[in-house]
């Protein structure tokens, strides 16, 4: 069997081409298994995971979860507000705590960028970065590129146009890092306040215009603007933000071509995406969604193979 090239998924940067490729292809095997009546394999029987949660989250941690009993591994859910670390204990304290329960991998969301770089140097369990602060969210990235292959075929040469707020979001730069890897083409559409100062160095395109990147693009990757990130105002209002940025179902209807439409979510309905666009044929958000559980299960499956 092939085997990745990593112990750790930290981040895309560090996935080769084949790495990804080898969890595109297992995740198809995986998207088989969950369309069957009995949706469960026994592939990580012997092995205990812990979801270590330090920041809210909605699908990734039930995807994480589901993707884990679908394996058939035993599961332990950790969440920051109602533990321990209230108290003061410190992030190393709590998971060394954890892993002396004998846990096997750790998947861990955490508001501060490099918070599972540091945990993978410290402890022997395989660690799975579900999001750190605004650096990278690399399932999220896998899950997305996996959702655009399977509408529009081979990425190479895709053009994929992200938009919104580029500069606190961990799900732009992982989609930048893993689209630029397969040969996609990706274009930054947002605010000149909203993207980040090292943003010529990333090999992309960028504008200030939404319709411009709607008519460029295959696909239009919309993010959310993340006002508990935002210290400082960087629009005058949401509502400014939404007349200049926001999307709605009229402007995808008036492209001379197909577009494909996807949020990673938590969408803010009537700011970056109306209602009638997020819901339309153009959207592939809940198929992003669904193929979660495929593409995190071909990660946690491959990582374990390497035990
Ligand atoms: N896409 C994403 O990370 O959503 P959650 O914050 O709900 O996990």
């Amino acid at each position: 069997m092939s085997s990745l090239s990593v112990r750790h998924l930290l981040g895309i940067k560090e996935l080769s081409v084949k790495d990804i490729e080898l969890i595109f292809s297992t995740a198809d095997q995986f998207k088989e298994v969950l369309q069957r009546p009995i949706k469960k394999v026994p592939s990580l029987r012997d092995i205990t995971i812990a979801n270590v949660f330090f920041e809210n989250s909605t699908r990734t941690r039930l995807s994480f979860e589901l993707a884990e009993k679908r394996l058939s591994a035993d599961v332990v859910n950790f969440s920051a507000s109602s533990s321990s670390v209230k108290k003061g204990e410190t992030l190393l304290d709590t998971v060394q705590n954890i892993l002396a329960m004998k846990v096997d991998m750790v998947v861990m969301r955490h508001s501060s960028p490099g918070a599972p770089h540091f945990l993978a140097k410290h402890i022997q369990a395989n660690v799975i970065n579900a999001g750190d602060g605004t650096h990278e969210h690399p399932t999220q990235a896998l899950l997305d590129a996996y959702s655009m292959r399977e509408k529009l075929g081979d990425l190479g040469g895709k053009r994929v146009a992200i938009i919104g707020d580029i500069l606190h979001s961990r799900v732009a730069l992982s989609n930048i890092f893993l689209l630029k890897k397969m040969g996609a083409e990706v274009m930054l559409c947002s605010p000149p306040t909203l993207l980040p100062k090292y943003v010529g160095q990333l090999g992309v395109q960028i504008t200030y215009d939404v319709r411009r990147a709607l008519a460029w693009c295959d696909v239009a990757n919309v993010l959310r603007i993340q006002l508990e990130r935002q210290q400082i105002k960087y629009f005058p209002s949401l509502r400014e933000y939404s007349l200049y940025f926001g999307i709605n179902k009229a402007m995808l209807d008036a492209l001379d071509r197909p577009i494909v439409l996807m949020h990673p979510g938590p969408i803010n309905r009537g700011v970056e995406l109306s209602s009638d666009a997020a819901d339309s044929h153009h959207s592939i958000i809940l198929d992003q969604v669904e193929n979660g559980v495929a593409v995190r299960m071909a990660v946690l499956y491959l990582l374990a193979g390497q035990r």
